[in-house]
């Protein structure tokens, strides 16, 4: 067990954490929210011992290990990406080198005894030391978060930060600490990689404290909801809905307390006033006086801000907002497009789809103008100006300038009162519109990259997962600004319920071309699930032509052609049906999906918890039947190598 105890610490003038005390015991699970700036990134650091706190200690048993994923990027040097997460498992990763060294050296010299007899100690060692499986679950895990076998041996310095930071939560998982610390994971994920990572931790076995805004995935994963608030932390067990519920429960409790109090202070201001200039009574109201005096006033939880804001387009474009046409780009070999054609025009609203690394960034940056393409064309409106948001703007954020500096820049208006205006509907009042940016919290740096660019003069907005870092006030916030956004939009964003509420038309792209679809997200998700399964196994190596054939061998080949023919058709008609019944689930687990995606299904906890079972049912009997698909299917393509 980790213990808390009386943990305070503080910012400039800010009790950011006031005396918080928390046993965090072994195997529990526990979500952390709170607002923007509330201290959850802090009080992790505080655990990671990143940040010695002003008060109070943490106390954990000796040999403990925690695992901590920072909510922004970390810079850390490795070499490719499997030896980067590989380092991470220290004594193995020391093995390795030795026996890399070793090798290198036989290699000069190949008969050398005394070399060869260490190599063997070297490689039973590492083996016993779990080297071999290591190396195995660490390229598992990185492909569960989305790295293809090709860039294992990639160097790290070539993969952009998001995914250095995916690298470098797979060297934690691989570690399996006793306390995993995840700040905000999903902001670096896309969907398949969200799902595997819900997977991956739904088996692990050691504590973990989980901060995140996505409360589906918090639902699915927690036990507890440690929540911090004014530097206090309240946990609630059980889900994120039941956090809901009882907060509600409480602060209902606290209204019908207050609403009881305010009555007897108005009854006995009533009775002194009326009694106050008769001297009869006069013993009676000094007392009265005195008991009002002693009320201990029940004070309102004050009522979270909510945050509005309206993003106007000040000089629209013409209709034509974009026009690409037969359009090819490669950055080495492989083309990400070949000969594609897309329009958009103004006033529309749409998603840019795809899986990990099928080239959604590298459009946005044809279309800036940041990359070039090798043929075709990609032509800009007149008067298109375009609005750029993604991660990579949060942390290009100069951290040596503060709020104001960082929003005035590039803004269409000098003056201070309006760019005030503008911060405060962020949520920057006062001083804190002083602060640099270097200091602020993810989710407030988030809020000055979005307010940067709702000053300056754009009319086509490209974001590129807006809703990360953002707590569920301000994702709301930006939801509704961009419902009422009259420009064009172009989003990648992997918050379903986000994107179902905003665009009306699906720009997907998927092996070098891009298709389009009229629609809302959720209509375009079920059809490309009863589409069927898009994954496909790696087939075998055919097997080598055999040699010249005698008369007995041609006779016995004949026979085992036969016999493969048979097992050639039962195999396709199990493929056939593993495929059929995995589009039935795909499409039943889509429905679930956006249930669970309706606020309205947290009414009924019954429901909801019927919902989530079958949701991680689903899953499971997917990840099964993918598996045995796969089999059967290399089985299948084997037998055919065999034949021809
Ligand atoms: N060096 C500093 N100087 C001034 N303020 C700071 C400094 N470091 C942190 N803060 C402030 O402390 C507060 C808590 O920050 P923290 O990163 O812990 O918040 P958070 O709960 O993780 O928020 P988010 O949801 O946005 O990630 C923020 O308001 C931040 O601006
Ligand atoms: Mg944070």
């Amino acid at each position: 067990m980790i213990q808390i105890h009386s943990l305070s610490h503080a910012i400039g003038d800010r009790d950011i954490l006031s005396g918080i005390s928390w046993p965090i015991h072994d195997g529990q699970r526990a979500g952390l929210v709170g607002v923007n700036g509330a201290g959850k990134t802090t009080l992790l650091r505080i655990l990671a011992g990143e940040i010695r706190p002003d008060r109070g200690e943490i106390v954990k048993p000796a040999g403990c290990r925690i695992g901590y994923l920072p909510q922004e990027a970390v810079s850390f040097t490795g070499r490719t990406i499997l030896e980067t997460v590989m380092d991470g498992l220290h004594e193995i990763g020391n093995l390795e080198h030795q026996i890399h060294a070793l090798q290198h050296q036989i290699g000069q010299d190949p008969h050398n005894p005394v070399l060869l007899k260490r190599l063997g100690e070297l490689e039973h060692r590492f083996d016993q030391a779990g080297g071999y499986r290591a190396e195995n679950e660490a390229k598992a895990v990185l492909g569960g978060l989305g790295f293809r076998p090709a860039d294992f041996s990639r160097p790290l310095s070539e993969f952009s930060g998001g995914w250095r930071m995916r690298v470098y939560l797979a060297r934690i998982l691989i570690q399996n600490p006793d306390l995993l610390l995840l700040d905000e994971p999903g902001n670096h994920l896309d969907l398949p990689s969200l799902e595997w990572l819900e997977q991956y931790l739904s088996r692990f076995r050691g504590s973990m404290i989980l901060v995140s805004h996505d409360r589906f995935f918090l639902d699915r994963l927690v036990d507890r909801i440690a929540e911090l608030e004014m530097g206090r932390l309240t946990v609630y067990p059980g889900k994120y809905h039941d956090y809901e519920r009882i907060k509600a429960e409480n602060r209902e409790r606290i209204e019908k307390k207050y609403e009881a109090q305010q009555d007897e202070i108005t009854a006995k201001e009533a009775l002194i006033a009326r009694f106050r200039a008769k001297a009869t009574k006069a013993r009676m109201v000094q007392s009265e006086i005195k008991r009002l005096e002693k009320i201990e006033r029940i004070e309102l939880p004050g009522q979270e801000k909510s945050l509005h804001f309206k993003i106007s387009v000040d000089v629209p474009s013409y209709k034509d907002v974009l026009r690409i046409r037969d359009m090819s780009f490669r950055y080495e070999t492989d083309w990400i497009f070949r000969e594609v054609s897309l329009e958009i025009f103004r006033g529309q609203k749409a998603a840019l789809v795809g899986l990990n690394g099928a080239g959604k960034t590298t459009l946005t940056r044809l279309i800036t103008g940041e990359l070039v393409p090798q043929s075709g064309v990609v032509r800009l409106g007149e008067r298109v100006r375009i609005g750029y948001y993604a991660q990579h703007q949060i942390d290009a954020l100069d951290p040596a300038r503060t709020v104001l500096e960082a929003v005035t820049e590039n803004a269409s208006t000098t003056q201070r009162q309006p760019i005030r205006d503008v911060l405060g509907l962020f949520g920057f009042t006062g001083d804190a519109v002083d602060k640099r940016t270097g200091v602020l919290s993810g989710g407030e740096k988030a809020r000055v990259s979005l307010a940067k660019i709702l000053l300056s003069p754009v009319n086509f907005l490209i974001m590129d997962e807006p809703t990360n870092h953002l707590d569920i006030r301000s994702r709301d916030a930006l939801e509704s600004a961009l419902s009422a956004y009259d420009g064009t939009l172009l989003v990648i964003a992997h918050d379903r319920y986000f994107l179902d509420k905003l665009i009306s038309r699906v720009i997907e792209i998927r092996d070098g071309r891009i298709a389009v679809f009229e629609g809302h997200y959720s209509e375009y998700a079920a059809r490309r699930t009863a589409a069927g399964p898009v994954r496909k196994p790696e087939g075998k190596p055919p097997v080598p032509p055999s040699g010249r054939k005698s008369r007995e061998r041609k006779r016995r080949e004949a026979e085992a052609r036969q016999r493969i023919s048979k097992d050639r058709n039962r195999l396709n008609e199990t493929i056939r049906r593993i495929e059929s019944e995995i589009a039935s689930l795909e499409k039943e687990r889509a429905e679930l999906g956006s249930r669970l995606a309706d606020p309205a299904a947290y009414k009924n906890p019954e429901e909801l918890r019927a919902y989530q079972g079958r949701y991680r049912e689903t899953g499971e009997e997917l990840e099964k039947l993918l598996s045995e698909w796969e089999s059967v299917q290399s089985e299948y393509e084997s037998i055919l190598a065999e034949i021809s």
